[in-house]
């Protein structure tokens, strides 16, 4: 990314998530069953599977924008109980990217990009907008910085999440399908700013069926299938040594998308 700023230091191999038998209902509708999960700091974790299989949830359970109801997680130590306890600082450890970018809209790009670190984290005007010029110029849209998101394309916006949630310095970069509502030749922009975020050490959770990605920059590869874990391992361990029929069935159906 040519620009040498440190992301975050988290290059040991403690655990930077660690869930245990969670369990999570929406009403009467389990959508996790006992799952159970580490990510060491400094890896990186792709969640797959079909459609309702409980991968946003488990993401959003990581990062407390969702309450669960049994289970234990952890996230670079601090612990999330159920009642939500601990859920204010596991935020600020925990950046979240989003399907559909989320940005405020009535924010210029710059603004976004400092509002939470002024607000949240106290840090003072000046230095945020510094911090947040720094990580535009990362994701390489510095030239963006006083437009407004409806001014930017969708790859870009995508890439100003990625940026805003950088500038909380956080221990671990959680997304969910962050390139899905692109077009298509928006895909690898976003994809790139990832793969080099992966290259400089950061800790991530991505749910995406971008199998390239996966392949190129996943630890491990965990395959949900109604609201378990129903597979993990290296991504050559799923790609090619498994005789899971379900994972079968599914890369069959992506490779054939
Ligand atoms: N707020 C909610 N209220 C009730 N049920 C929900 C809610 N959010 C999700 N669910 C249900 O929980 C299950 C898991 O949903 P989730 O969004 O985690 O799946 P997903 O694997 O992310 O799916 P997709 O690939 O479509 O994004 C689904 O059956 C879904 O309908
Ligand atoms: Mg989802």
């Amino acid at each position: 990314m040519g620009l040498n700023t440190t992301i975050a230091d988290n290059k040991g191999w403690n655990l930077a998530v660690s869930i245990k038998d969670v369990n999570k209902w929406y009403g009467t509708h389990q959508a996790l069953k006992d799952v159970s999960l580490d990510v060491e700091s400094g890896r990186r974790v792709v969640v797959c599977g079909p459609s309702g299989s409980g991968k946003s949830t488990l993401i959003r359970c990581i990062n407390g924008l969702e309450e669960f109801q049994k289970g234990d997680i952890v996230v670079d130590g601090v612990p999330l109980r159920p009642d939500m306890r601990g859920v204010e600082r596991i935020r600020e450890n925990a950046g979240m990217v989003f399907q559909q970018f989320n940005l405020f809209p009535h924010l210029t790009v710059l603004e976004n990009c400092t509002l939470a670190p002024v607000l949240v984290k106290k840090v003072s005007k000046i230095a945020a907008r510094e911090t947040a010029m720094k990580f535009l110029e990362k994701v390489r849209i510095p030239e963006q910085a006083n437009k407004f998101p409806s001014q930017l394309s969708g790859g870009q916006q995508q890439r100003v999440a990625i940026a805003r949630a950088l500038c909380l310095m956080p221990k671990i970069m959680l997304f969910d399908e962050p390139t899905s509502a692109l077009d298509p030749e928006m895909v690898n922009e976003v994809l790139d700013t990832m793969i080099e975020l992966a290259g400089e050490g950061m800790t991530m959770v991505c749910v995406t069926h971008e199998m390239g990605f996966a392949r190129k920059v996943a630890d491990s590869i965990i395959f949900m299938d109604a609201g378990a874990i129903a597979f993990s391992g290296t991504p050559d361990e799923f790609f090619n040594g498994n005789d899971n029929a379900r994972v079968k069935d599914f890369i069959g159906k992506i490779n054939h998308a």
